[in-house]
């Protein structure tokens, strides 16, 4: 954590996957900012806007009318200034990026975005020895030394809905439903939205699942006239012998990463390659296991669109205004955490590259066992 003069120029962008809230956050940081007489530039599509030059003015005009929209007015993209596709190349643009912000006269780049940019600020900060602030931002909730990220009240609150929606067709004709939800590495979303909307089985990646467990649990509650189950999964989610494939496979692509030899998981124009939903795997093998009729619903990006939650957009309000304020003092090279019911700054070095993953035993997983929720063991 550094503290210098306050900053008299900044520059906003937003990268990583977007969500409800970017807005209401962008425009928490540029009037908290604008209150302090700091200059605000908008950049477009995350670190490609930086690279590319591509820069918006964003006064008090630019940001009004946004907080209760979704998605992001700066766009978004996944690019990593040190390792960005250029015309079918991977380049490394820091420097690139460094002389831009230099040449805006920014003092410090603002980056609202989830685990990724965490560590794209960091490195950035510690490379191009540029001053960066980060805020906490994804559906996934799982950045690390903050109690919460935007845009995870929102997704929760459209994926209950959805397991709410599900509960009504499934009773109807006694089927079972698995309802795919996003979260590939934490499974704080599918847990969540599945103890609000009631599901009866909630299988996420820190907890592997046995199938044939879940199939008797099924089992069971039908035989107990239940004729219906809603399963929700987080797209993450494995089996417990999938789980130990994937601990050897992890380690062997550690070593290849190590050895600059590691697997692409992007086209060679950057862009993520397709996933099958993989509820479906699932839904047809407890279908066979069961006996009983099941369906699948994937989510997908619906839980990323549409308008930020109330909490949501206070949420943001607050880390916005409160960047603002750590901005005015000079205060850079951190996040903004929400812990308790402060907004803190945090050094951006604890949180970049650590991921917060649901513990086995936390409150949550004790409160979905408790109120008869099948874990998947
Ligand atoms: O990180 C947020 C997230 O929505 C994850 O839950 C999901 O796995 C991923 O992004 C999807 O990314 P994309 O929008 O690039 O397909």
């Amino acid at each position: 954590m550094s503290s210098t003069p306050k900053a008299r120029s900044i520059g906003i962008l937003t990268a990583g996957g977007d969500c409800p809230g970017l807005n209401a956050a962008i425009r928490g940081v540029a009037k908290a900012a604008m209150h302090y007489g700091i200059k605000v530039i908008g950049i477009q599509d995350g670190f490609r806007g930086l690279v590319e030059n591509r820069v918006v003015p964003l006064d008090d005009r630019a940001v009004s009318g946004i907080l209760t929209h979704g998605g992001t007015e700066l766009g978004s993209s996944r690019d990593k200034p040190h390792k960005m596709p250029m015309g079918g190349k991977i380049m490394d643009m820091t420097e690139v990026a460094v002389s831009n912000m230099a040449r805006l006269k920014i003092d410090c780049l603002v980056c609202l975005g989830g685990n990724g940019t965490q560590k794209n600020a960091l490195h950035l900060h510690k490379v191009g020895g540029v001053n960066v602030m980060t805020l906490p931002k994804t559906i996934d909730n799982d950045v690390a030394e903050t109690d919460l990220t935007f845009g995870f009240d929102s997704a929760m609150a459209i994926a209950t809905q959805a397991i709410d929606r599900l509960h009504t067709t499934a009773t109807s004709h006694h089927r079972i439903i698995v309802c795919e939800i996003m979260g590939h590495s934490a499974g704080w979303l599918a847990l969540g939205a599945g103890i609000a909307g009631g599901a009866d089985v909630i299988l996420i990646p820190e907890i592997p699942y046995d199938l044939e467990s879940v199939a008797h649990f099924l089992i069971d509650r039908r035989q107990h006239g239940k004729r219906f189950s809603i399963i929700a999964v987080a797209e993450g989610a494995c089996s417990i012998e999938e789980a130990s494939k994937l601990a050897i496979a992890k380690k062997k692509k550690a070593k290849a990463k190590a050895a600059g030899d590691s697997a692409p998981k992007t086209t060679a124009d950057g862009m993520r390659l397709v996933q099958e939903p993989m509820a479906s795997r699932i839904a047809r093998q407890l279908q066979q296991l069961t006996g009983v009729e099941a369906r699948v619903t994937s989510l997908g990006h619906v839980q990323r669109g549409g308008e930020p939650t109330p909490f949501d957009r206070l949420l943001c309000t607050r880390l916005g205004t409160a960047a603002g304020m750590l901005l005015a003092k000079g205060q850079y090279n951190v996040m903004v955490a929400l812990k308790g019911d402060e907004c803190v700054p945090v050094p951006l070095e604890n949180v970049a590259g650590r991921k917060k993953t649901v513990p086995p035993d936390h409150p949550w997983v004790k409160t979905a066992r408790l109120v008869s929720t099948c874990l998947g063991v």
